[in-house]
This record gives structure tokens, sequence and C-alpha cells, in this order.
């Protein structure tokens, strides 16, 4: 378990990189923190294995505080944390093969004890063939998947990734991210990936955090997160990945429209998907629904539907509306134009 208690971070200078951060990170999880740059993201990361240290409050891994160890302490610890980084950070005049080596010869492994946990890497993260290529000749991907492969040197228990999926097309992040998840799954390491794409977030956390101006804003399961976001930034983050606003060419027309309806925005999740809410609307209150927009989206398993419904009728029966379909847990906004 990671768990950031009260962080904060002044650098010299007096930028403020953190302010009063708190999260907790559960063995095992995929924890997202997402932001723009400059919110403070690399900053929280570095901290957890003390390559920043905060100003104030505490960073802890198992209960151990990590920013006061002593040397010795800190080097048995940072064995068992690896990262992994946007720009790869590859040894250029080194082979795939030395490149992954390296936290093995810094820990004076011998030469045989290498050479099969190399070969065991290379196998699991797919690139075998390669061992003898130099970084130059390899793409994007596969430079991650070698930086993944020198990640997992040394068996960590956490992997660090920071924005490690940005400097690769749509297509390649998708394949790392199955890797990662991979990892997780098989190896069982806890994830902590920072970024500035949401996709990412969507597509492998389990949690996220979001940071703006050096604080975590909103943090849950990025299914209630992305189900209902609460703060501004977050509504930005999520809306490029699940829109939920009406095209502008039908709000201007619906402006225009002179008949007593109401529009609303509603969010179901999971189960709730499954209700035939509009027919039972329709059928049992009487009342004329019509769908403006939809959107149906996967996440984590589980199903999250965005409709934006117009209801014709009298303000009443619209009120009884909004509280019949609260009564099936699906929440409901009232969309203004
Ligand atoms: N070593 C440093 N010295 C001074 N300011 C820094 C340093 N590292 C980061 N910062 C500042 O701290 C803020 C957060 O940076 P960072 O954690 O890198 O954000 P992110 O990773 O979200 O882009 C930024 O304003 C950045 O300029
Ligand atoms: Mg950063």
């Amino acid at each position: 378990m990671i768990k950031f208690k009260n962080v904060g971070k002044t650098f010299n200078g007096g930028v403020e990189a953190l302010r009063d951060v708190n999260l907790a990170i559960e063995k095992g999880d995929i924890f997202g923190v997402i932001g723009f740059s400059g919110a403070g993201k690399s900053t929280l990361l570095r901290m957890v294995n003390a390559l920043e240290k905060p100003t104030s409050g505490s960073v802890e891994i198992n209960g151990e505080v990590v920013d006061t160890l002593s040397y010795d302490e800190l080097r048995r610890v940072r064995k068992s944390i690896g990262m992994v980084f946007q720009q790869f950070n590859l040894l250029e005049t080194k082979t795939v093969f030395e490149n992954v080596a390296i936290p093995l010869i810094l820990q004076k492994e011998k030469s045989e004890k290498i050479a099969a946990r190399v070969k065991e890497l290379l196998d699991f993260v797919e690139l075998s063939d390669k061992a003898e290529f130099f970084p130059g000749e390899l793409s994007g991907g596969q430079k991650q998947r070698v930086g993944i492969a020198r990640a997992l040197a040394t068996n960590p228990s956490i992997l660090l990734c920071d924005e490690a999926t940005s400097a690769l097309d749509p297509e390649t992040t998708d394949s790392i991210l199955d890797l990662l998840a991979k990892i997780n799954s098989s190896l069982g390491l806890t994830i902590l990936f920072v970024t500035h794409q949401i996709q990412v977030i969507q597509r492998l956390c389990r949690h996220v955090a979001v940071m703006e101006g050096g604080r975590v804003v909103e943090t849950g399961t990025v299914l209630d997160v992305f189900g209902a976001p609460k703060e501004d930034i977050t509504k930005r983050f999520v809306q490029t990945v699940i829109p939920d606003k009406l095209p502008e060419t039908l709000r201007q027309d619906l402006k225009k429209d002179k008949r007593s309806f109401s529009i609303l925005r509603l969010r179901f999740l999971g189960e709730t998907t499954k209700e035939n809410l509009l027919y039972k609307i329709n059928t049992n209150l009487k009342l004329e629904t019509g769908v403006l927009f939809a959107s149906v989206t996967e996440l984590q398993g589980e199903i999250l539907g965005i409709f934006i419904i117009q209801v014709f009728g009298t303000e009443e029966k619209i009120k009884e509306a909004i509280d019949y379909i609260a009564s099936f847990g699906v929440t409901s906004q009232e969309v203004i134009l």
C-alpha cells in the first residue's frame, strides 16, 4: 500500500508543485493520476521512490515512511520499485540485452543469472528476437517494451509509469497498456500511472485521481468518476472520451422549439442500463419522450450509458418523471439550452 499523507512540495524558487495531497493506493491496484501539464503528477510519482522529498507531510510504502529512510534502506526500497518513462531512457550505445541487464549488473548479480533473467524478461515483453539490437533500430513501442523489461528486472512489487505511452501512437499505446495489464494480473504488481491522456485511465486503471494546480481535486473508481464527474476539470477530461453534450446545431433547433418540454441527461451505470426505462416512462406515466443523444461505453467491464432525452408535458408531469427515473437508481439532470 502506498500512502500520501498531507503531502506538500515547494521547489526552490517558490513553485508549489503539490498541495496537501492525500491518497491511498492499494496493493495490486492500477491507479491512474490524470492532469494537464504542470499539475504536479511527475513530482507526486517521484516521491514514491524518494527522487523528490515532500516539503510537508509524508509518503509511506507498506507503513514505512520513504522520505526519511537511510541510504541503505532507500536502496532496498528502490529495488522493489520499477520506473517507466515517456522517453524510454535507454542507453543508445547498449544493446537491448545490455539495457535490460543494467539493474542486475548494478546489483552485482552473476552473469549466468543475469543472462537467464534477461532472456525471461525479453520473452515476457515479446522481444526475444531483438536482444542484440540497439535502441536506434527499434520502434517506439519496442523501445518502451525494453524500458518495461528493464523496470521489471529486479522483480519489483510496484511499477511507476510517468507518461509511459505519451510518445506512442494510439495502436502502440493499446499494446503497451495490454502489457501493463498483463503485468498487473499475472505478476501482481501495483501500478501507479501518471498521464495527461484520459484514454489511458479509461483503458487501464481501476482507480483515478484528478490533479489540478498541485491538488487532488477528485478521486475514486474509474467507473464512479467517469460515470459522474464532479469537478469541471474532470468533466473536461471525461467528455473527450465519453461525450455527453448535444451537438450545437441540435441545441439551436431545440431553442426555437415552442412546445412544452424538458431535456434530461440520464446516466445509467451497470445493471440499470438494462431497464427499459423510456418505455416504462411512456407507458406508466403516459409521457411522450424522444432520444436526442445516446452513448454507451464499457468501463472496467461495466456499462456506462448516457442518454439525453426530451420529455414532453407539464412541469408537474416532468417532475413526476424525474422522481420515477430516480427510483431506478438512474441519475438525471436537466439540460439547460
Ligand atoms: N526541479 C524543479 N524545480 C523547480 N520547479 C519544478 C521542478 N520540477 C517541477 N517543477 C514545477 O512544479 C510544477 C509541477 O511539475 P510536474 O510535477 O513536472 O508536473 P506534471 O508532471 O503534471 O507536468 C510545475 O510548475 C513545474 O514547473
Ligand atoms: Mg510530468
